[in-house]
């Protein structure tokens, strides 16, 4: 499959008429809001010169050629460009390329407005980092700061203004493609990543030449599309939209981002794109959002499809009514906008206030100044693939590889042992760096599992056989693998999904191995039942592992490492770096059991665990309820021992701050790092809480047989809800609180909130 050029049923637009009710929303709200910055004067005065078409220019965003991911409305970029008709570019990249491109918006436009350039910056420009998803297993939101800042670097120099990132989408469905992108199935872990994002794009001054606007997407709800399927449907209540979906692109507005995007399914039977109740009551007048917000690709128009908008006119109308400033792609604002003031349909200081977001940025990225700072053909030279950057990138790796299985201290391994080095990805060049990858080489430039494991063995100890393709049944090549496997001390097979089984529009219900790779585990480990087998695992989703997990003695998950990841995950392999990562997402046994997540609701009658096939109770006649890895989990080749948790009372009030404690020590033979997890239940609320909820977590570094107290203090901020009446609020009464490694243990200490 081409990620490039992907067909779409969206040309054939459904645009005959059908009547319609004119109230679209459940929000009347169609103010604009007030935004103030320093740079007030400056725009009022340019926009005092523009004209109504010039303002609505600036709403409109139109993509180059090459990177596309629906239709292409207009292959006329100059000719808009020239006549001030196009506010921003995106998939126009390389520091000559936007600076022809620039020069024709600032030199050969009436006022010279210069352009944004936005492209998808999502784990990586250049130097590819692992996928998003990989990332958030690291748990470790500095090295997100610094990859995204590394991205940023790399993308500022080659003209790039704008990333169309993070994604913030809760993801708790394997099936869907896009869980790649997301930091996972929790709220907490899902805020905090989406804000050192935020941090690391956006850095923390805009004005510098390398640094980039970031963009929260995909706002909101894309993650919950149903059955899995990318672009369904979405319809949620109230309690799971603001305790679940909504807080991590709140904690990217807390933390600045200056974009937002929409998202393309429909919330509640609105489109997100035309909804008012997320753009203006919500994310402008709750949260303040000051920055602009542009539609997901082609959008607006996508609201005729779905059926909110009888015609692409109206769809304009909704959308920037609904406060979205921008257009990405559908061409809507460009053809209807102007003739819609004119008919008195669209309150003219809506595009006023759209075109005073956009250019703010633009003033704050210092474009005004110098409308070239970031298209600069020495930097792009100097910046890109910095070894700095790919030494990074290797950590990174390293860090995201979670550990899911070691039976017998499998790993890790001996350099002075043999290893046939198997499967479809042991060599792989081009699936390594995953989905979304921006500008990444797939030809040579990432450095593969095997290339990785040669720095520690050298040739003369490894035996390659690549076994089978990743898909197909083709066997043919299973003999050879199974010659390799009986010649060697220990087997290492590579195995996983292709880069473009995940990501946009890769929506699985097989969420299997593919091909014929299970069976190739099958037929090495009859072939050599008592050698160690080692799984390596590249994929963009929670897998079923079912099988896997009784072939293999151990499994790596390193998911899609990246540019560097052949070297990050031998780290791991051989131990230079001992595994810390933990699942940000759960592993199902099945796909019948999805979605499932650690932070779930209580049924009126739950399973019990002591007879967990009792009947009338919430449980599967063919199944166990509990997921193969849960979320938090991850091992290391040494063990940690948790003490119980120490509280500093067992009754607080709502100005007091809880401490709580719990001492962990390194039991094993190897220093390392553990993520310390702290979860909390809320027993009883005026909306039922989840089962288990984290609310706080920490990377600590532990030397063999040594010891370390960690400590959380929590205070009733951190036990806030969005409770029944809606209001962000605590609730006395009592809880429950942990300290563990994983989501997988039962409560045994409670306080009580008075
Ligand atoms: C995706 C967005 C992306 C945009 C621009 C869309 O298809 O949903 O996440 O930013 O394309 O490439």
């Amino acid at each position: 499959m081409n990620r490039l050029i992907k067909p779409t049923i969206i040309t054939a637009l459904i645009l005959v008429g059908f009547s319609c009710n004119t109230t679209k929303s459940t929000s009347k709200n169609n103010h604009p809001t007030v935004v103030e910055s320093p740079f007030d004067a400056k725009i009022d005065s340019l926009m005092s010169l523009m004209t109504l078409k010039e303002k609505i220019g600036q709403t409109v965003m139109y993509s180059g050629d090459l990177t596309v991911t629906g239709p292409v409305v207009s292959n006329n970029n100059q000719k808009y460009v020239k006549e001030g008709a196009v506010g921003a570019m995106l998939n126009v990249f390389s520091a000559k390329a936007t600076r022809d491109l620039q020069k024709l918006a600032v030199e050969e436009t009436r006022l010279g407005i210069p352009l944004l350039f936005g492209y998808d910056v999502i784990h990586g420009y250049k130097t590819i980092f692992p996928i998003n998803l990989g990332l958030a297993a690291s748990w470790d939101l500095e090295d997100i700061k610094k990859g995204s800042r590394i991205a940023a670097q790399e993308a500022s120099a080659v003209g790039i203004h704008w990333t169309f990132a993070p994604m913030v989408d809760i993801s708790r469905d394997p099936r869907w493609g896009r869980i790649s992108e997301s930091a996972g199935e929790d709220v907490y872990l899902a805020s905090k990543i989406g804000k050192a994002y935020v941090q690391g794009f956006q850095g923390d001054d805009l004005s510098k030449h390398n640094t980039i606007l970031a963009c929260a997407k995909h706002f909101v709800g894309y993650g919950a599309a149903q059955a899995g399927r990318d672009y369904h449907t979405v319809n949620m209540g109230q309690d799971e939209l603001w305790n679940v979906y909504f807080p991590p692109f709140k904690a990217t507005v807390d933390a600045g981002v200056e974009t937002f995007m929409t998202a393309f399914n429909e919330l509640n039977g609105i489109p997100a794109t035309g909804n008012k109740y997320i753009f203006r009551d919500v994310l402008r007048d709750e949260w303040d959002f000051k920055g602009f917000v542009v539609t997901d690709y082609f959008a607006t128009n996508e609201m005729v499809v779905h059926g909110y908008a009888k015609d692409r006119k109206e769809a304009t109308k909704l959308a920037i009514e609904a406060g979205v400033d921008q257009d990405m792609m559908s061409n809507a604002n460009h053809l209807y906008l102007e003739e819609l003031v004119n008919e008195g349909k669209v309150d003219v200081e809506l595009i006023n206030d759209a075109c005073r977001r956009i250019l703010l940025t633009k003033y704050k990225l210092g474009l005004f100044d110098d409308p070239y700072r970031y298209s600069d053909e020495q930097r792009e030279k100097e910046v890109i693939y910095e070894p700095e950057f790919l030494e990074a990138a290797r950590k990174s790796a390293a860090m995201a590889s979670v550990l899911l299985k070691n039976d017998n201290k499998s790993l890790p391994l001996d350099k002075n042992q043999t290893i046939a080095l198997i499967g479809p990805l042991a060599k792989d060049k081009e699936n390594i760096i995953g989905n979304w990858a921006a500008e990444g080489d797939r030809n040579g430039k990432a450095i593969s599992v095997h290339q990785g494991v040669q720095e520690y063995l050298g040739d003369s100890k490894i035996i390659f056989a690549k076994g089978c393709e990743i898909e197909g049944k083709d066997e043919s090549g299973f003999s050879e693998a199974i010659n390799a496997a009986k010649r060697a001390d220990k087997v290492v097979m590579v195995l996983g999904e292709d880069y473009d089984m995940s990501g946009e529009a890769a929506s699985r219900t097989n969420i299997k191995l593919p091909g014929s790779q299970t069976q190739l585990i099958k037929a090495i480990r009859e072939a050599v039942p008592n050698k160690k087998i080692i799984l390596v695992l590249m994929n963009g989703r929670p897998l079923d592992l079912s099988e896997e997990d009784i072939l293999a003695d151990a499994i790596l998950e390193t998911w899609f490492p990246g540019t560097s990841g052949g070297y990050g995950v031998a780290d791991v392999l051989f131990g230079a770096y001992n595994p810390s990562a933990k699942l940000p997402v759960t592993f199902p046994r099945n796909v019948g059991q999805v979605p499932i997540y650690y932070n779930m609701k209580r049924a009126g009658r739950p399973m019990n665990p002591n007879n967990p096939k009792e009947d009338y109770t919430s449980n599967y006649l063919d199944s166990p309820n509990s997921p193969l890895y849960a979320f938090g989990h991850g091992l290391s080749y040494t063990t940690y021992q948790y003490s119980d948790i120490t509280l500093s009372s067992k009754t607080i009030g709502f100005s007091d701050t809880l401490s709580v404690s719990a001492t962990i020590t390194n039991m094993g033979d190897y220093d390392g790092h553990e993520i310390v997890q702290l979860y909390i239940h809320d027993k009883v609320g005026s909306l039922t809480r989840p089962v288990k909820e984290l609310k706080g977590f920490r990377k600590v570094f532990i030397k063999k047989g040594e010891s370390k107290t960690v400590n959380f203090d929590l205070t009733v901020e951190d036990l806030k809800y969005y409770t029944a009446d809606m209001s962000f609020n605590v609730e006395p009464g009592e809880f429950q609180i942990a300290i563990k490694g994983s989501s997988d243990f039962d409560f045994k200490h409670t306080f009580t909130l008075e």
